[in-house]
């Protein structure tokens, strides 16, 4: 059986950002061998052309480093300042520097260098999100002919966001030099779809550059999903009973509304606080019997609008403690720390209300592992945005436009409201969903779209909508 090689910035054991992949796919490289590539985390003025290997917890990890000059203009600069905003429809918060894109393509180059050499013919390549979707083209102009997939973690932009990003032509033809580019959501391969169909003009006049091909490329949705079952487990484990115990001492029979997001203006925390605001305003039987608790850690804190979306969150908290709190009675808890899986898992558990409500996220595993954190005897309420990959799967969850803080309100009010019969039927579909979109199965229904095997994607001149892999 080929071997699979796993690609992605972040390397597992390095920092949260690979944490929930690294479990969905250790079970995969376990049984069909292989090893994960990425960044070693290190800064170094000259970086080995070689990957070093490591034993991460039993999984093979092979790791470059880079020089701080290409690692700030290739995460921090187009990857975190260009793309990221603009496949999240943020222009607004978009930085263009022309020379970061040298940056992005070096690294790719030199991902590509470091790997090539480690590769089998057979192997089955699997790239991993925004910061690598050159890696194919890369790898292929250095001779690869190896199956490469590509999975992008966040939302595929709209027509006119992708033509606001520099080079998106070359970009989009990386994308078609992959053989399977997996998105997470329908409304992405529509958006793809629209992109494919009705590529514009160049906006550059003298240089008219050729459609794109995707004639070898198979696109189709692969929602992410999380393990519901072990979230279950971890929610009655001991630490997470020891994080609820403590907040029960703390809260004192108030409901507990739960926030927890990476510190990201894409999740729309400022409008969620407003939201909570208005609850307390319009209906003063909530102050003093609910707390909103926000877990919220600072994420890409180099960048300035990350900064600023701290600041904006810190003064709306800030405004709606001066507006209710009293001596005795606080309306919010605002932490800017990460917490361990098992503590969060507690907090998930005990709270009446999930609220996730980003304003634009690839799928948003929080809504997830919610989910399988509840108590089936008595389980909470998920407020989930209708612009999280999520909504697609979550439909009996309460969904909302999260930029309308007087509906958020509202989807509050009748969450805190809700009586346990609808808590629970509205449960068991949500938890029967995260069941059927496990990680595991998605990983497992990537790469068997993505073997040889597969009739897709070969020989077909069509390009290849799927709707979905339910
Ligand atoms: O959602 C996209 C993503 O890259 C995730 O894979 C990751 O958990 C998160 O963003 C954090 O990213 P970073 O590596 O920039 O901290």
């Amino acid at each position: 059986m080929s071997r699979i090689i796993v690609v992605s910035n972040r390397t597992p054991g390095k920092g949260p950002a690979a944490g929930g992949l690294a479990v969905a796919l250790r079970k995969t490289l376990a049984e069909r061998e292989g090893f994960w590539f990425g960044w070693s985390g290190r800064l170094v003025d000259a970086p080995s052309p070689e990957a070093r290997f490591e034993d991460i917890d039993g999984l093979s990890v092979a790791q470059i480093d880079l020089t701080r000059e290409d690692h700030h203009a290739y995460y921090a600069g187009f990857s975190n300042s260009i793309l990221w905003p603009s496949f999240h429809l943020r222009l607004d918060l978009a930085t263009i520097e022309a020379h970061w894109y040298e940056g992005y393509r070096r690294v790719n180059t030199q991902f590509a260098r470091a790997l090539l050499p480690l590769l089998k013919p057979d192997d089955i390549i699997w790239v991993h999100d925004y910061h690598l979707i050159p890696l194919a083209s890369e790898l292929r102009n250095l001779g690869a002919r190896n199956r490469i997939g590509f999975y992008l973690h966040i939302p595929f932009p709209t027509v006119d966001a992708l033509y606001a990003i520099p080079h998106h032509q070359e970009l989009m033809r990386d994308l078609s030099r992959y053989d399977l580019v997996g998105m997470q959501a329908n409304r992405d391969v529509v958006a793809f779809t629209e992109f494919a169909e009705h590529q514009a003009p160049s906006t550059l006049a003298g240089s008219p550059l050729k459609s794109v091909d995707f004639g070898r490329t198979e696109v189709a949705a692969f929602p992410i999903g999380s393990d519901p079952d072990a979230f279950a487990r971890l929610a009655t484990s001991p630490a997470a009973i020891k994080m609820i115990r403590r907040m029960e001492r703390a809260l004192n029979d108030q409901q507990l509304i739960l926030g927890v997001d990476r510190l990201d203006y894409s999740k729309g925390l400022p409008q969620r606080v407003e939201a909570y605001e208005k609850l307390l305003l319009n209906d003063s039987r909530f102050r003093r019997t609910v707390h909103l608790l926000q877990v919220a850690p600072p994420s890409r804190d180099t960048i300035k609008e990350y900064q600023q979306t701290s600041d904006e969150l810190d003064a709306i908290c800030g405004r709606v403690m001066g507006r209710f709190a009293e001596p005795d009675w606080q309306p919010l808890t605002y932490v800017k720390r990460a917490y361990g899986q098992p503590s969060l898992a507690g907090l998930y558990r005990l709270a009446r209300v999930g609220l996730v409500t980003p304003l634009r996220d690839g799928m948003n595993l929080v809504a997830h592992e919610y989910i399988g954190a509840q108590d089936p005897a008595d389980p909470g309420v998920l407020i989930l945005s209708r612009f999280a990959g999520a909504a697609e799967i979550f439909e009996d969850a309460i969904l909302v436009n999260p930029f309308d803080t007087d509906e958020t309100a509202e989807a509050l009010r009748m969450a805190l409201d809700m009586d346990l019969e609808e808590r629970q039927r509205r449960w068991q579909t949500l938890m029967t969903a995260a069941r059927k979109h496990n990680v595991e199965d998605w990983a497992i229904s990537f790469l068997d779209r993505l073997a040889p095997a597969s009739t897709a994607g070969t020989g077909t001149r069509d390009i290849l909508y799927l709707a979905s892999v339910a």
